[in-house]
């Protein structure tokens, strides 16, 4: 049951490829996850974190076949969730005086929810360590609403592995544990969904500690969630990648979401989109009911969009409840940098488009007074407004479109060192560039995927 994954480190975790939610049934499971935890045997013996609740006796009972659980000196707790501190109670019963490294808010989310069991706690606060013998030792980093009050990060130095817990996880079921051993689109289309149906609203709070651990310097050679992939080759990607995340990011798409009663509201969306393509042939388009379609996987697509178009029929003065849901959800986790447009079919009073505004500018979007009201059914007058919503959505301009300017931002450009070719219909996936993102338009921070220069090392190829 253990697995070796780095010197005298072990991962001891539990792999669920039956799951099917998180957080009650509000996360949508596709692909399996796991509890990641992990087993130090340096002179001193740590264990970070341990397993959920359904599965604490199974731990017990694993971690019991590898080692005489009284040689176990120190617990880590670095998240209070009990996905991760679920199997405390079972093993605490079995060594209730070992030491418990947490955050001061650990122990209350700990107590809070196992009661005042006298457990061993001990806090720490950033830059906290712990002798662990051979040399080593464990740097402590508060993660402070990442997503929890109470979460932390566990920095192992000589071996340089940054435990750090749910950031740069995702719920993905990884048997060989390992980032470059998983389904590489499996992989990237889990950790965009994890951070942002998990992490997103805490984007503030992410770029400013991603700003703090650059400046710690730890030498990060390995990077161990506790969901999902260990990320062992260039384990920095994954943190370039939540930079990108977290500033207002976007991607060259537009998603339409929808309910409908009797598909007039049905057919107002099919129209958007395929003015969208019509208007913008290089943009993804992507078009969701939101009463059928998973909610999880419809935030995702929102996160990557520039903009939304959102419809629902007015029913009781008011919109569809899997609609009023679904701006619920869209309004906890915090979008930025996106248009939105709202659209619906009426019978009676027809309040449902002006609330779709309201409700979208609450959750954050620049929305435009552009939109489709259709009685009853969408007829040719309906219709013939979908091009000005369209167009005031994707944000273009009177002038007629240049076709100087649309071949330039098209172009290819050629890295100078190493003759990679930046093809913009292609983008660059692995680094979370969309196709159809020009030259023009890729981050400053973006680098080379071969030889890792700058942008300022291309040039327009011929
Ligand atoms: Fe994976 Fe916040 O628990």
């Amino acid at each position: 049951m253990k697995k070796h994954i780095k010197g005298n480190v072990s991962w001891v975790g539990y792999i669920d490829w039956e799951l099917e939610t998180f957080h009650g049934d509000d996360y949508s499971i596709m692909n399996g996850s796991s509890q990641n935890a992990y087993l130090i045997e340096e002179e001193k013996t740590v264990l970070v974190d341990t397993v959920w609740v359904p599965h604490r006796f199974e731990f017990v009972e694993n971690l019991k076949k590898e080692i005489d659980l009284h040689k176990i000196d120190y617990i880590i707790a670095n998240h209070g969730e009990c996905d991760h501190s679920g199997s405390l109670t079972a093993l605490m019963d079995e060594i209730p005086d070992t030491p418990i490294y947490c955050t001061a808010a650990a122990v209350k989310s700990l107590e809070g929810q196992y009661g005042k069991r006298g457990w061993n706690f001990h806090v720490v606060k950033t830059g906290d360590t712990l002798d662990i013998g051979n040399g080593k030792k464990l740097i402590f980093v508060e993660m402070k609403m990442l997503h929890w009050p109470d979460s932390m990060a566990t920095f192992m130095t000589g071996d340089n592995i940054l435990f750090s817990n749910d950031a740069f996880g995702q719920h993905f079921a990884v048997e060989e544990l390992f980032a470059d051993k998983a389904d590489q689109c499996l992989l990237w289309k889990e950790a965009i969904k994890y951070f942002t149906n998990i992490l997103n609203p805490f984007a503030n709070v992410l770029t400013k500690k991603l700003e703090e651990l650059d400046k710690l310097a730890l030498p990060i050679e390995m990077i161990a969630p506790s969901h999902g992939a260990i990320w062992r080759e260039d384990p920095m990607q994954i943190v370039r990648q939540y930079a990108l995340w977290a500033d207002a990011y976007q991607e060259n798409q537009v998603t339409v979401v929808y309910d409908t009663m009797w598909e007039g509201t049905a057919k107002l969306a099919h129209a958007i989109a395929r003015e969208i393509s019509a208007q913008s042939p290089n943009t993804v388009v992507k078009v969701f009911n939101c009463a059928k379609q998973d909610k999880n996987e419809i935030m995702t697509e929102i996160f990557k969009s520039k903009a939304i178009a959102l419809g629902s029929p007015t029913v009781v003065n008011s919109i569809l409840s899997s609609v009023a849901g679904l701006l619920e959800f869209m309004k906890q986790l915090k979008f930025k940098n996106k248009r939105a447009a709202g659209f619906g079919c009426y019978g009676w009073s027809g309040e449902s488009v002006k609330l779709l505004q309201a409700r979208l500018a609450e959750c954050g979007f620049e929305v435009i007074e552009e939109n489709v009201r259709s009685l009853w059914n969408p007829e040719e007058g309906d219709y013939a407004q979908v091009p000005a919503l369209v167009k005031s959505l994707l944000n273009i301009q009177d002038e007629p479109e240049n076709n100087d300017t649309e071949d330039k931002t098209m172009s290819k450009y050629v890295c100078g060192p190493c003759g990679y070719v930046y093809d913009p219909a292609v983008g660059d996936p692995d680094s979370g560039i969309a196709p159809g993102t020009p030259f023009e338009a890729l981050p400053d921070d973006w680098c080379c995927p071969i030889c890792g220069v700058g942008k300022d090392m291309f040039e327009k190829a011929e």
